[in-house]
């Protein structure tokens, strides 16, 4: 089920809580679609990286091939907050040096010292890249796997978007005031402007940023094209807040297409897992029952650290064999 589902949709967001098996899952996904000669884009936000640990390879802020495979390959990016705030509020002051007059400069600029150390900003900042990487993804790979950072983080991400588009929206249309405004000083004083290619390549900015958060607010709000995996393991808090995790997935618009259950006791290795796995049933017990028509991937808990092309497929084909 998780395969069929994978093949069908240009993005996935793998997410849950922390240590429960996304980077595992997300990368396991990416090399089976890679198998099948897909190009696969394998995106982390969780600002604990641990990409480069289960490819064995380093892994940065743009895109790095992690594996070839026939005519498949896996490029993995480990989202950089710190660069894109850099990035970001570099755009931002030079926005705002445009849009505000001189003598506004000085406080506008303690402003933004201010909100680079906000948690509100470094999320936006986290999301123009996601937004960069989206627009330009769909045009070179087939598929993007985002491996996400512990629900609640994901969550406020994934609802940013739309709160975005509106920041830029409002910045676009006192563009647009301030240009008649100025167009009709201009023609009373008769100056001409003296910057219209600053102000042009402003507006282009304001539009292609505008541009790239609606482009991924429809895509990720498109069931067709965008499904959340939800990783969990069959114990009682995990189980509560995967529960949770769809319910809020379904607020926003974004559809939670599939559950996996990982680390699944064996039933024959001994008594104390065989009574680890009766419990395990009750929680997926609830599990199913709250998330009735999500389709359920179990996963067992299996030897050794997940890391390595070689135990990524062994895991992609436990995946496949579940579908
Ligand atoms: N099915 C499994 N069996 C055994 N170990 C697993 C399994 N799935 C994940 N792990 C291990 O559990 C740890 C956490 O997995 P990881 O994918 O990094 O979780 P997350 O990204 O959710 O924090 C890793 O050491 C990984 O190798
Ligand atoms: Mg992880």
């Amino acid at each position: 089920m998780l395969l069929t589902i994978a093949r069908s949709r240009r993005i996935l967001f793998v997410g849950g809580k922390g240590g429960v098996g996304k980077t595992s899952v997300a990368a396991a996904l990416a090399l089976a679609r890679a198998r099948e000669g897909a190009r696969v884009l394998l995106v982390s936000t969780d600002p604990a990286h641990n990409l480069g640990h289960v490819w064995g390879e380093a892994v940065a802020d743009a895109p790095t091939r992690v594996l070839t495979v026939g005519g498949g390959c896996v490029d993995a990016v480990e989202i950089d907050p710190l660069e894109t705030i850099e990035r970001h509020f570099a755009s931002v002051a030079d926005t705002m040096r445009h849009l505000l007059p001189e003598r506004l400069h000085a406080s506008a600029s303690a402003h933004l010292e201010r909100a680079r150390t906000a948690p509100g900003s470094h999320e936006s900042a986290v999301l123009e890249r996601i937004a960069e990487l989206v627009a330009a993804g769909l045009e070179t790979h087939d598929l993007i796997v985002f491996d996400t950072a512990p629900s609640g983080h994901t969550l406020r991400l994934l609802a940013l978007p739309e709160q975005l588009t509106g920041w830029t929206e409002t910045l676009l249309a006192n563009r647009d005031r301030s240009d008649r405004f100025a167009a009709a000083a201009r023609s009373v004083v008769g100056t001409r402007d003296e910057q219209p290619s600053a102000d042009a390549q402003l507006r282009r900015t304001l539009i292609a940023r505008r541009d790239r958060f609606a482009l991924l607010r429809s895509a990720i709000t498109d069931a067709a094209q965008t499904s959340f995996v939800v990783v969990a393991i069959a114990e009682r808090l995990p189980v509560a807040e995967s529960i949770d995790v769809v319910r809020q997935l379904r607020q926003l618009g974004v559809d939670p297409a599939a559950v996996v259950v990982n680390r699944r006791s064996p039933a024959d290795a001994g008594p104390l897992l065989a009574e680890r796995r009766a419990q395990e049933e009750q929680h997926l017990a609830v599990l199913r029952d709250a998330t009735h028509g999500i389709p359920i991937t179990q996963v067992p808990l299996l030897p050794g650290d997940l890391a390595g092309a070689e135990a990524l497929g062994a895991l992609a084909d436990r995946l496949a064999a579940a579908t």
